[in-house]
Parts: C-alpha cells; structure tokens; sequence
C-alpha cells in the first residue's frame, strides 16, 4: 500500500495533549496523528519530554489534558484491562538499553508476547522462526541476551517489538546506543519491517541522520511542537 492511500487511515490521533510533573508543564497541548504505517520522527532537546510523549501514547502515563485516540480506541475511557490488552495488541516497544529478558535465550524472548497472548505452542514456535529469520538472528537462537552485541540484542528487541504483529512500533533512541553502522543496520531492518507490514513507527531520536528511515519530523520544543499546525500542513501537502 502507498503512504498517500494509508493517509486516509488515522492509526493514531493525538488532540490536546498536556503533561505536569508537580510544577512542571512539560507538554502543553500537543497535536498530531499517525496515519497505518507512517513513520515519525520526534526530535527535541534532553528534557523536553520525548519519553514522556512515548509512555502517553502507550498507556503508561497519563495525560493530565487531552485525548489519545489509538485504532479509534480513547485511552482515558478504557479500564485497566481493556488499555493492557489494547497495548499488548496493538503496540511494540524498543528501547535504548535493549531490555531483554536476561534469563530468557532469543527465541524465548521473542516468544515472550505471543506466550502473553495465548497463543499455543506450535503456533509461536512457527512465528518465532519467522521473526528469527526476518532479524537475521537465527543462528543465536537458544542464545542468552548477555553473550550477544549490542546490535543483535537490538535486532531481537525489535523481533519482539513486531511479535503479534501490532499496527504501532514505539522506539526510543534505538540506536542510542550503538556504533553507526550498527546503528544503521538496525534502522534498515525497522524500515524495511514496517513496509512489509505496514508498522507505523514513533522514534524518538537525537540523530538527524536517524531520521532519514521517516517520513516526517515532528520537533518539541517548551513542551509544544515547533512548525505549522496539523491542519496547515495537510493543506500544504494537498496543495503541493
Ligand atoms: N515520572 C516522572 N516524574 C517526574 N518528572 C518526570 C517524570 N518523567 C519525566 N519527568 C520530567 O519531565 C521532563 C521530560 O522528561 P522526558 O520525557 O524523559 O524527556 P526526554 O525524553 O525528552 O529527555 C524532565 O524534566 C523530567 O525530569
Ligand atoms: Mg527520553
């Protein structure tokens, strides 16, 4: 599917969204959507609240104003089971440090979600060796997180972030921390997953060049996003 035909479908709609730590604003009305498959990058300064938009959108904070639509689904409204279950369906996360279960080898890790969800054995021992293959990490298998490099470890991250197949990838500073070219080579392989299966993404970078795997750039600054609003860049990208 092209982008421009995924655009008329909204995965993620993000109206208001305001964030206070005690006497800290640290978000103050934010407003964007992620169209099935779209890919953003979201740049900003230390401290200006990337992680904290992050962890909004995946259910683990909550906004102290604003709405967070996700697959049509308003978070605020759902009951703690029903946001979990939303979660574990619809988003995968990577993070900078990997977190691998460390008593867990790679294809476990990877099964991990799947056991999460129910699904049975045969069926997650068929998807694992899909994902194993697909990251390229076949070889490591029954290995533990601890022997591996840091870009295999991230690999697998990313194997289980996509595991049941969920429409969103939350990643944060995923590249944070390792060398470029293994850097490049994990932004290559989350590229080419989320067009073969249409996985919208949210990155959270400090790395220009990172961003070139997105398709746009949002940039917080003082806890709002700098440039045009929504609105005025859709008619933009309408009329152009
Ligand atoms: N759970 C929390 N409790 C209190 N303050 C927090 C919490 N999470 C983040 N903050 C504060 O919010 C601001 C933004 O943090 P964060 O979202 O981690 O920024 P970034 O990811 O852009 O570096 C920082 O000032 C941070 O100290
Ligand atoms: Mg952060």
């Amino acid at each position: 599917m092209s982008l421009q035909n995924q655009k008329s479908q909204t995965l993620l709609d993000v109206r208001g969204l305001r964030k206070i730590f005690g006497e800290t604003v640290v978000l103050r009305g934010l407003d964007f959507t992620v169209a099935k498959g779209e890919r953003i990058a979201l740049m900003g300064p230390s401290g200006s609240g990337k992680s904290t938009v992050l962890n909004c959108l995946g259910g683990i904070e909550k906004p102290d104003q604003g709405e967070i639509l996700l697959s049509g689904n308003n978070l605020a409204t759902l009951s703690a089971d029903e946001l979990a279950g939303l979660r574990r369906r619809t988003i995968g996360t990577v993070f900078q440090f990997f977190h691998l279960l460390p008593t867990l080898t790679v294809k476990e890790n990877i099964g991990f979600p799947m056991e999460l969800a129910g699904w049975s054995q045969e069926k997650i021992r068929e998807r694992v060796g899909e994902l194993l293959e697909e990251v390229q990490i076949g070889h490591r298998a029954g290995a533990y997180p601890e022997t591996l490099s840091g870009g295999e470890q991230q690999r697998v991250a990313v194997a289980r972030a996509l595991a049941v197949g969920p429409p969103l990838l939350l990643a944060d500073e995923p590249t944070g921390n390792l060398d470029r070219k293994t850097g490049d080579a994990v932004l290559n392989l989350m590229e080419q997953l989320s067009e073969k299966h249409a996985v919208a993404m949210v990155m959270v970078t400090h790395d220009e060049r990172s961003t070139r795997i997105c398709h746009r750039i949002l940039r917080l600054e003082d806890g709002v996003l700098a440039g045009p609003p929504e609105e005025e860049r859709k008619e933009e990208e309408t009329a152009g």
